[in-house]
């Protein structure tokens, strides 16, 4: 059975990666899905092209979540196009490594605004849309518990998801909105492998450390965000789920 029947999600960053697989695996639960990108058209269009071809609904849209005036016209266009919203996905994220002498200025602010500002102006343009049985998951990342060097600032900016995760849990709440967070290890994506991760010694020392013994593929965290979509899920909010293989 279906189990996003008559639901309707938006995916941030869903032309690529974790996104991509997410938009696509929603839609395969039935739910009509809004992906999201900032400027990979063809990526976006070919995710529509897969969920259409495999006899679901899709539309994407441009915008980057980081601009308030992009972010509701993102949700605009869900409500405009589907009339509800059920599901929202804070997937858009970008990384980059850096000592913490290399910081700079727009090293922080190009990470905080996407990954934090983003998300919640998202988020914020989502709430009033959403009901009963409403479920918001934001990617996090398991570098909140592993910390690893030279991540400072992308590691603040997904400690600040998981602190949101738990406020706006207790904030919507009342309304039986859950907002839950997966905090994946490292996943194989065209970000990490663009990033240099895969292949890379930084790559061989987590697998050799990850009990199940290799990286993640985006379809491992696509079905857990199914999972946390669904009714299946209904007993949980502010929940970080760490999704590495075991690597804690
Ligand atoms: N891969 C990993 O190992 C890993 C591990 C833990 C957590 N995560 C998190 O998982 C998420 C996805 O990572 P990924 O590896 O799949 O990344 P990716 O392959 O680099 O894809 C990133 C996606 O985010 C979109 N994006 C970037 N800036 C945006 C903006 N301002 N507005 C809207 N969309 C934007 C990109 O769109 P365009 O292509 O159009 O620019 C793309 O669709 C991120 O939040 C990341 O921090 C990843």
């Amino acid at each position: 059975m279906s189990r996003l029947e008559g639901k309707v999600a938006v995916v941030t960053g869903a032309s690529k990666g974790i996104g991509a697989a997410i938009a696509k695996a929603l839609a395969a639960e039935g739910a009509a899905v809004v992906v999201n990108y900032a400027s990979s058209k063809a990526g976006a269009e070919a995710v529509v092209a897969a969920v259409t071809a495999a006899g679901g609904r899709a539309i994407a849209v441009q915008g980057s979540v980081a601009k308030a005036a992009e972010a509701q016209a993102l949700i605009d266009a869900a409500i405009q196009t589907y009339g509800r919203l059920d599901i929202l996905v804070n997937n858009a994220g970008v990384y980059a490594m850096a000592l913490l002498a290399d910081i700079t200025e727009e090293h922080f602010h190009g990470m905080f605004d996407v990954n934090v500002l983003g998300l919640l102006l998202a988020t914020k343009a989502a709430e009033k849309h959403l009901g009963e049985g409403a479920s918001v998951i934001n990617i996090s990342s398991a570098v909140t518990s592993l910390s690893p060097p030279q991540s400072a600032v992308y590691t603040a900016t997904k400690g600040a998801v998981d602190a949101i995760t738990g406020v706006l849990a207790a904030e919507l709440g009342a309304r039986k909105i859950r907002v839950n967070a997966i905090n994946p290890g490292i996943v194989e994506t065209e970000g990490t492998h663009t990033a240099g991760f895969i292949g890379s010694e930084f790559e061989s020392v987590f697998v050799a450390q990850t009990p199940l013994g290799r990286v993640g593929q985006p379809q491992d965290i696509a079905d857990i965000a199914v999972f946390l979509a669904s009714d299946d899920a209904r007993w949980l909010t502010g929940e970080k789920l760490v999704a590495s293989g075991g690597l804690r």
